[in-house]
This record gives C-alpha cells, sequence and structure tokens, in this order.
C-alpha cells in the first residue's frame, strides 16, 4: 500500500523525521511539490541532515528517490545537496529520478521573489526568498522552463532571453545577462540529464511490479496556494491533491494519508495564526523546541495545539491517521492548553474560516489539560508515558477527529512509539516497523 505524508499545519511538523522513519517499508519516496523552500531535518547517530528538494527517503540506501512535475527545481540547489550527500558518504547515483516535465529554478526568479515581498511593504509574506513563488507564476503563465527543455538548445535560448528580459524590465538596480544564465543553464543541464524521467511511468511500473511508494508532503495544509491562509502561502498544492497533479498519478495510488503535526503550533513568515502566543509560554515552546528555520534560520511563531485548524486539515486531506510529534517538548509543563474554537466578534465558530482577515480577527477559545512532569523524552512505547501524556494524545484525537498512529518523542530516528492497534484499525493490512 502506498502512503502520503504531508503537514497538517504551516510546515515543519517533523515530516523528514517521520518519512525517513517510515521509508524502510517503502521502495520509493516521491516528493510531488514545493522546491528548496523546504528544510526537512533528519538525525541518524547524532549526525544532521536537511534535505530540501531530495526525498527524505534517499538516506537509506537502495531507496529511489523522485521528484514529480509539481516540484520547482533549482538546479543549484539540487547539487548542492547531491554533493553534501555525498560528503557524507550517502551516493544517490542511479536511484535519484527528476520529471522531465518539473520546472526550473532560475536565477532570476530569486529576484523576482525579492521585488515582489519589496513591493508589498507591509503586506509581505515572508517569503523564503527562494524564487518559488516567481518560478510557479512562470509555471502558470505557460513561459516556464522545464527540465526537459534542456534537450533543445534552440528553444532554451530563445525562453532564457525572454525571461531574463522580463527581469531586466521590472528590477532597476542591476541588469543580468541572458548569455551568462544560458551558459550556467546548459552546463548544470549537462549534470542533469542522467537523472531526467518519465515520472509517472516510473511510478506506474513500480505500481504494476507491486512496488510500495511514499508520497512526501512539503510545507503544510494551512501553506497550501488553494485551501491555506490566503495571499500567506506558498505557491503550490502542499494538501492531497497535490499527489495526484504533482506525480501523475490517479487517486486510487494513494492507500492511506498520514498527517504529520506537532503537538503545539509553529509558523514562520507572515500571515495569521489564532494561537500564536507573544508571552513567556512562546518563548518557552521557542527554545525548548529550537523553533528556527531549517533554511532561512528565521526564529518561528509558537502557540498551543489549535484543533480548529487541524479538524481543517483532516477534511482538506482526508487524513486517515496523524503522527503527532516534538510532545517532549512540552514535559514539564504545568499546564497544556488547546485551542477548540475561535471568538469571531461575538460568534463562536468552529470551522476554519476561508478568509485570512476574519481569521486574523479571531481569538483562541482554550481548554486546560493537566501537564506532566516525568519526561516523555525518547520514550519508545505507548504504555511508558505519563498518564498526563496519555490524557493529551487522547484529547488531541478527540478534538481533531483523528487518530494518533505515531507518537515522536525526539529528533532522532527512533525515539518513536508507533501504535499498532491504531494503525491496524484505520488502515487495515498495512503494516509499519520503527
Ligand atoms: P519538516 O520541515 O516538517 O521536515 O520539519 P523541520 O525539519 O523543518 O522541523 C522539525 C524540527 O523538529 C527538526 O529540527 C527535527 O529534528 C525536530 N524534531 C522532529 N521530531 C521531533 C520530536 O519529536 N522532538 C523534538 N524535540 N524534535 C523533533
Ligand atoms: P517545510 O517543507 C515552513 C513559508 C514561508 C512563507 C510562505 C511562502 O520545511 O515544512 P515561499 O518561499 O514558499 O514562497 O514562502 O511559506 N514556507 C514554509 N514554512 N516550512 C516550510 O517548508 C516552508 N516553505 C515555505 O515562510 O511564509
Ligand atoms: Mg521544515
Amino acid at each position: 500500500m502506498n502512503l502520503a505524508v504531508l503537514g497538517a499545519q504551516w510546515g515543519d511538523e517533523g515530516k523528514g523525521k517521520i518519512v525517513d522513519l517510515l521509508t524502510p517499508r517503502f521502495d520509493i519516496v516521491a516528493r510531488y511539490q514545493g522546491g528548496h523552500n523546504a528544510g526537512h531535518t533528519v538525525y541518524v547517530n547524532g549526525t544532521k541532515f536537511v534535505l530540501r528538494l531530495i526525498p527524505s527517503g534517499i538516506l537509506h540506501p537502495g531507496v529511489v528517490c523522485l521528484i514529480g512535475n509539481g516540484v520547482v527545481v533549482d538546479p543549484t540547489a539540487l547539487f548542492a545537496e547531491v554533493d553534501e550527500l555525498a560528503r557524507n558518504g550517502i551516493n544517490v547515483e542511479g536511484r535519484l529520478f527528476v520529471s522531465d516535465k518539473a520546472h526550473l529554478i532560475l536565477p532570476y526568479h530569486r529576484d523576482l521573489d525579492l521585488l515582489s515581498e519589496a513591493r508589498r511593504g507591509e503586506r509581505k509574506i515572508g517569503t523564503t526568498s527562494r524564487g518559488i513563488g516567481p518560478a510557479y507564476e512562470d509555471k502558470i503563465a505557460r513561459r516556464g522552463i522545464r527540465i526537459g527543455d534542456l534537450a533543445d538548445p534552440k528553444g532554451l535560448e530563445q525562453s532564457v532571453r525572454d525571461n531574463v528580459s522580463a527581469r531586466n524590465r521590472l528590477v532597476h538596480d542591476t541588469t543580468m545577462e541572458w548569455e551568462a544564465v544560458l551558459a550556467q543553464t546548459t552546463e548544470i543541464g549537462a549534470r542533469l540529464t542522467p537523472m531526467v524521467r518519465d515520472v509517472s511511468l516510473m511510478l506506474a511500473d513500480a505500481f504494476a511490479a507491486g512496488k510500495a511508494v511514499l508520497f512526501e508532503g512539503a510545507q503544510g495544509t494551512l501553506l497550501d496556494i488553494d485551501h491555506g491562509t490566503y495571499p500567506y502561502v506558498t505557491s503550490s498544492n502542499a494538501s492531497i491533491g497535490g499527489v495526484c497533479t504533482g506525480l501523475g498519478v490517479g487517486p486510487r495510488a494513494i492507500g492511506g494519508v498520514m498527517g504529520v503535526v506537532k503537538a503545539y503550533a509553529t509558523r514562520v513568515g507572515e500571515g495569521p495564526m489564532p494561537s500564536e502566543l507573544h508571552d513567556a509560554m512562546g518563548k518557552r515552546l521557542r527554545d525548548t523546541g529550537n523553533e528556527y528555520g531549517a533554511v532561512t534560520g528565521r526564529p518561528r511563531r509558537c502557540g498551543w495545539y489549535d484543533a480548529v485548524a487541524m479538524r481543517y486539515a483532516a477534511r482538506i486531506n482526508g487524513l486517515d491517521i496523524l503522527a503527532l510529534t516534538k510532545m517532549d517538548v512540552l514535559d514539564g509543563l504545568d499546564d497544556i492548553k488547546i485551542c477548540t474554537s475561535y471568538r469571531c466578534g461575538d460568534r463562536t465558530i468552529t470551522d476554519f474560516p476561508s478568509d485570512s482577515g476574519v481569521l486574523a480577527a479571531c481569538e483562541p477559545v482554550y481548554e486546560s489539560i493537566a501537564g506532566w512532569t516525568e519526561p516523555t523524552k525518547g520514550v519508545r512505547r505507548f504504555a511508558d508515558l505519563p498518564e498526563n501524556a496519555k490524557r493529551y494524545i487522547k484529547r488531541i484525537e478527540e478534538v481533531s477527529g483523528v487518530p494518533v498512529a505515531l507518537v515522536s518523542t525526539g529528533s532522532d530516528r527512533y525515539d518513536t512509539i508507533l501504535r499498532d492497534d491504531v494503525l491496524a484499525a484505520r488502515l487495515p493490512g498495512f503494516k509499519l516497523e520503527v
């Protein structure tokens, strides 16, 4: 059975750790959207890896990793990652493939990202400035350059000339030379060529051969271009629909959907976040959870678990199970809060609003749960959790409407609790191992 693993909040839920952990059960791990705005952290025996474009299954020898057409690929960033892995003894040759339909991020996209943010002023998105938005803009506007286009030098030259000249019309303080961009793209394109495949076809062949595929999401549901807190979102479908469009697979290829969710909430960049804490508790969550962006190093905004947003993510993605991460960050708190509804003017609402302005005006309504003193850090069996931690998880399940099949109690691969009974009830016949 194939499993989709995606973010149920505003990104950085711990997808990298979970994907790496589950990979031995799969033959292929495939990324379906986003680009090197993602930063998926994996710790193996104390060594830290941050994966951006390459699927988080790559650390397991023999596993095939695919980058789908829905991903925007900065080839320089891709090879920086390949080289970094090689320095750590991980060879991707013959098992990392990229779709010929994936669009390229080229140097002018980054300039346009910065320009767009500067122009927005106070209303800036707080992007990762990796050129993600402008690359997807070019794709939708049908002037983007796809990886497959590298095979057609004449067409490539024309597209680079057009796009660089469009950039020069918009950015006034510097001028970019199209010849330099073309030379760099051609050079790096030559290195990319052996990896280029029809990823949809590869997946169809894999399904026919009975292979199991893990679909890895980047960002999170609340950053989804359609379903997130627009316009404070990224420019791709981070939610489940992105699997089909971003890889060229049918919906029945998705056997189960796992939402990764932190035991509290974080967000990096601008945009509404009803349960954000501006007080000492927010700082405590940031410090204890080491909540600083894996890509940009920016401090993440922290707050309590938001069950309104979670129920919404469950609906948008049809979540079967949750992986609840960073439980250990709550260790030692007397009192923990869960946001169960919003107060919006004189109304109490339990459904996540479509409009970001409405969401920004919402106040969280909390219920309190007693904390625990004994640490959950490193606990690997559900039975070994403190009773109040078990109560917290049960309450999360009740208010979110999705059972917790996996609990993460530390950044290490094996600091994880797998609940076989929950898994068997929700995804019968599907076995995971830790
Ligand atoms: P991703 O983008 O969803 O893959 O998440 P990030 O890697 O950006 O951020 C998650 C951070 O939390 C990383 O630094 C992980 O090493 C760390 N992490 C993941 N799970 C746990 C956990 O259960 N406990 C703690 N303390 N840290 C965790
Ligand atoms: P992973 O995969 C958290 C946020 C940015 C900004 C918004 C738009 O590690 O969970 P973009 O550069 O994509 O145009 O920025 O989206 N953002 C993320 N936040 N985790 C991510 O990825 C993110 N990728 C983008 O901070 O608010
Ligand atoms: Mg991240």
